[in-house]
C-alpha cells in the first residue's frame, strides 16, 4: 500500500548572516495508514524543520534546495497556496511544544474551534457548528465544554490549553496527525493524560502519527517504528522493538546509554561533544566527530542506509555488507 506520507531526499537550509545552515541533509521518511511512527533526536537536529516543511510553514529565510515530500501522493512542495490552506484544514494537523503559542489570545476557545469546524467544510449552520465544537472539546475530555468555550486560552491551565490544541487538531478529521514535542511544556502529572489521550484518539480514528520526542521512553510506549534523527540525518529506523532490542548506530547506542540522565536537557552527559555547526557541518557522516568508532572513510565519505535485517536500516560504514565495502 501506498505511505500516507513520503518525504524523499530532502533537504532545508537557514539564510543567516554569513552563508546557510546546512540543516535538514537528504533525509527520507514514510509514514503508512494507520502508522504510528517515532521520530527521534536531540534537541537542534533538525525534527521540527523537517515537520515545518511538510506543513510548508518553513519561514521565508529558508529554503529547499532538494527533495519531494507527498501526502497521498500530492506533490506539498509544488502546491499553490489555496491548495495548502485546503490540505492544513482537511489532510494533516499538527500540535506543537508550545500551547500557548498556538492559540491565538484575543479569540475565545469557542471561536477558534468553530472557526477551524466551518473552513473544514465538514459542518453547515451555526447551531451545528457549536455542537460539533462541544463535542470536539468532550472527545478531550475537558469537563463542563460550554463554559471552556467562552473562555479565552489565558483562562486555562497549560494541560488544558494542550487539549485544546488537541481538539483543534482533530476537529477536522485529518489522516495525518504531527505532535511535536506534545508534552514537553507540561506539568509531568499532565504528561501521561495527553500522551493516551493522543494515542486514543489516533488509535480510534485510524490516523495516522508522527510522534517528536527527545524521550526514548515515550517513542517505546506510542510508537510502532522509530527513525532516530542526528544532525539533519536519519542515522537509524527499525521497528520499535527492533530498536530497543538491538541499537545499532554508534549515535542510538549512545542515546540508550544516556537514557537514565535524560531529563529534557538532551544527551550531552552521554554522548560527549555537540552537533556539529550547520554553517559548515562535517563532509563525510556527520556524527563522526564525535563517533568512537570512526574510521578514515567516515571523514569523506556519506554512509548510505544498510539494511541489518527487515525493517531495520543504518547510516553507518559499520554496517555496509562486507562485498561493498572499499
Ligand atoms: N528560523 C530559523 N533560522 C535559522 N536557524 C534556524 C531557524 N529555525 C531553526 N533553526 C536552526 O535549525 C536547527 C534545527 O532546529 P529544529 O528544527 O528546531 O530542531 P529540533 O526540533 O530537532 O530541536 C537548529 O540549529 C536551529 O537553531
Ligand atoms: S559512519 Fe563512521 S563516523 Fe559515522 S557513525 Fe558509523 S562509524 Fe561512526
Ligand atoms: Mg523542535
Amino acid at each position: 500500500m501506498d505511505p500516507v506520507l513520503s518525504i524523499q531526499d530532502l533537504q532545508v537550509w537557514y539564510r543567516i548572516y554569513g552563508g546557510y545552515l546546512k540543516v535538514v541533509n537528504r533525509i527520507s521518511l514514510e509514514v503508512g495508514l494507520g502508522e504510528k511512527v517515532g521520530l527521534v533526536g536531540e534537541t537542534g537536529c533538525g525534527k521540527t524543520t523537517t515537520m515545518k516543511a511538510v506543513m510548508r510553514l518553513l519561514p521565508v529565510q529558508s529554503k529547499v534546495p532538494a527533495g519531494r515530500i507527498s501526502f497521498e501522493r500530492q506533490d506539498i512542495l509544488h502546491m499553490s497556496n489555496t491548495e495548502v490552506q485546503k490540505f492544513r484544514r482537511q489532510g494533516i494537523a499538527m500540535i506543537f511544544q508550545d500551547p500557548t503559542a498556538a492559540l491565538n489570545p484575543v479569540f475565545t476557545i469557542g471561536a477558534q474551534i468553530e472557526d477551524v469546524i466551518r473552513c473544514s467544510g465538514s459542518v453547515k449552520g451555526k447551531e451545528e457548528i457549536h455542537k460539533a465544537a462541544v463535542s470536539v472539546l468532550e472527545n478531550v475530555a475537558l469537563p463542563d465544554p460550554e463554559r471552556i468555550l467562552g473562555n479565552y486560552p489565558f483562562q486555562l491551565s497549560g494541560g488544558m490549553r494542550q487539549r485544546i490544541c488537541i481538539a483543534l487538531a482533530i476537529s477536522a478529521s485529518r489522516r495525518l496527525l504531527i505532535a511535536d514535542e506534545p508534552t514537553t511544556s507540561l506539568d509531568v502529572t499532565i504528561q501521561a493524560q495527553i500522551l493516551n489521550l493522543i494515542r486514543k484518539i489516533v488509535t480510534e480514528r485510524g490516523t495516522s502519527l508522527i510522534l517528536i520526542t527527545h524521550s526514548l521512553g515515550v517513542a517505546r510506549e506510542m510508537t510502532d517504528r522509530i527513525y532516530v534523527m542526528y544532525a539533519g540525518t536519519i542515522v537509524e529506523t527499525a521497528r520499535t522493538p527492533q530498536l530497543y532490542a538491538n541499537p545499532l548506530h554508534p549515535y542510538s547506542v549512545g542515546l540508550f546509554r544516556s537514557v537514565p540522565r535524560l531529563s529534557g536537557g538532551g544527551f550531552a552527559d552521554g554522548i560527549p561533544g555537540r552537533i556539529p555547526d550547520y554553517l559548515k557541518p562535517p563532509g563525510g557522516c556527520r556524527f563522526q566527530p564525535r563517533c568512537p568508532q570512526a574510521m578514515p572513510i567516515c571523514e569523506v565519505e556519506i554512509p548510505g542506509l544498510f539494511p541489518t535485517e527487515e525493517g531495520h536500516t543504518v547510516a553507518c560504514f559499520l554496517y555496509q555488507p562486507a562485498g561493498g565495502r572499499q
